[in-house]
């Protein structure tokens, strides 16, 4: 049987099969949704070119050179969990819930970082478009702890009315005592963790809490008046895609503001897991399927993306994923965050480096490296693609860009990855949500 019929056979009225059947047929030849790659970082693509100290000194002589009023954002890693689950692929461990003195020490070190930076050049007075905890599991904080958190950066930067509070969570750490600490600190944005509502899929994945309780934490948020953003995967053990795409209806009902979709990656630390649920040697074919299914869905819902796989209503800004559309700076503090001034990306080491190299008048960076001239030329067709916008000026570079003798234009239209936006600019459709990655690779395969 055809694979597309055969997993489509039961699909909902409300998604257009037939617009996701023509979508993945005008891939072919070219791309192969098997052959999907992830969007990276530089410092993913090649060694650094500055070690940790060499890296602060590049780092903190290019925020320097940055103006008082130019925006810029946050982002802390928390690294705790109360357990660390098989599937995850996040930077982050489980720590004892009775680990007081090492949240402690943690908290002390992230907020030495902050005055460190506040006191570069013009940083401490640089309004703030965002502050983003991520993780991890940030809400593992206790309360007391979050608080001396917040008055850190409150104290060391310019947070405005304006600034966009958010964290990612879980249900189980959201309980009403924590979201009203979260909300008087500020705080008006989780991620909540869903991944999945099907109770087969939540108990291969570990999550003890019942479809229910996820839909009335995400209630309660929404009635305090936050705007709530939930990550889904696919390809978990035991989805289908009736029960998907109704995960995506229940949420929606329920008021969910912005959705993340993403593919389940397999590295090394989720491996064993993976291999114990038989995802090896898996295809990803059916899991292109979910996300194309779960896209045309969002947008039937009048969900826009503002980023390659980020589906929001208007409410939504997502203002930390989107920091490069703006040409922003972004700060980032603490284990393995990585942080942008200008052409200058600089990245953090792991926990027990952290705290080894943190103090002392360092920031404990492990290393950092410059944009290269290609890179920095590239930059602004890379930005256009993550963030599903490719704005009229950007058509003639688009134009321009060739492979095998046809322009990037032709070749990502003529493969339905692009589609007009109305305004003479281009957006992705949902096979380039998919493959954004791979397009990203061929700007930096062209001149
Ligand atoms: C940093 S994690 C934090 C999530 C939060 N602690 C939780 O447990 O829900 C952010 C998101 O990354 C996604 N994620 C985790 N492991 C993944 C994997 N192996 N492949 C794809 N996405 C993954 C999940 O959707 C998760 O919600
Ligand atoms: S999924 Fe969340 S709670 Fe589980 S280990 Fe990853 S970051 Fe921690």
């Amino acid at each position: 049987m055809n694979p597309f019929n055969d997993f489509f056979s039961h699909a909902p009225e409300i998604i257009n099969a037939d617009k996701i059947l023509q979508q993945w047929t005008s891939l072919a030849p070219v791309y192969d949704v098997e052959r999907w790659q992830l969007p990276l970082p530089v410092w993913a693509k090649r060694p650094y070119e500055h070690n940790g100290p060499e890296a602060w000194e590049a780092a903190r002589q290019a925020a320097n050179d940055s103006r008082s009023d130019q925006p810029m954002c946050i982002y802390i890693h928390i690294p705790f969990c109360t357990s660390k689950c098989g599937f995850c692929d996040s930077y982050s461990f489980k720590l004892e819930s009775h680990a007081d003195m090492r949240v402690k020490e943690y908290v002390e070190r992230i907020c030495g970082e902050l005055r460190l930076w506040s006191a570069q050049g013009t940083l401490a007075n640089r309004p703030v478009t965002s502050v983003h905890l991520g993780g991890g599991t940030p809400t593992f904080l206790d309360t007391k702890s979050l608080e001396r958190l917040a008055a850190c950066i409150r104290n060391a930067f310019n947070i405005t009315n304006g600034t966009e509070w958010a964290l990612e969570s879980t249900v189980q750490s959201l309980t009403p005592l924590m979201t009203a600490c979260l909300h008087d600190l500020g705080f008006r944005r989780p991620h909540v963790g869903v991944q999945s509502l099907q109770p087969g899929t939540r108990t291969v994945i570990g999550r003890r809490q019942s479809p229910a309780k996820v839909l009335e934490c995400i209630v309660r948020h929404k009635a305090m008046g936050w705007v709530v953003s939930v990550d889904l995967i696919c390809g978990l053990p035991e989805q289908a895609l009736t029960a998907w795409l109704a995960d995506i209806q229940a949420l929606a009902d329920c008021g969910v503001d912005g959705f993340s979709l993403y593919e389940l990656l397999i590295y090394p630390q989720n491996r064993e897991w993976a291999k114990r649920h038989h995802l090896l040697e898996r295809s990803h074919l059916p899991n292109y399927f979910l996300f194309q299914a779960g896209a045309n869905l969002l947008s039937a819902l009048g969900c826009r993306k503002n980023l390659f796989n980020h589906w929001a209503n208007n409410r939504d800004e997502n203002i930390y994923f989107t920091y490069p559309t703006r040409s922003e700076d972004l700060l980032a503090i603490g284990t393995i965050a990585d942080g942008v001034f200008g052409n200058y990306h600089y990245r953090h080491p792991r926990y027990a480096s952290y705290l080894r190299s943190t103090g002392g008048g360092l920031p404990g960076l492990e290393g950092g490296l410059l944009e290269n001239p290609l890179e920095q030329k590239n930059k602004p067709l890379v930005v256009a693609v993550q963030s599903n916008r490719i704005a009229p000026n950007l058509v003639s570079e688009l134009n321009a860009r060739k492979i095998d003798g046809e322009s990037l234009h032709d070749r990502w239209l003529a493969h339905a990855l692009i589609e007009s936006s109305g305004d003479s600019g281009y957006q992705l459709t949902n096979n380039g949500a998919w493959l954004a990655g791979n397009m990203i690779g061929e700007i930096s395969s062209t001149q």
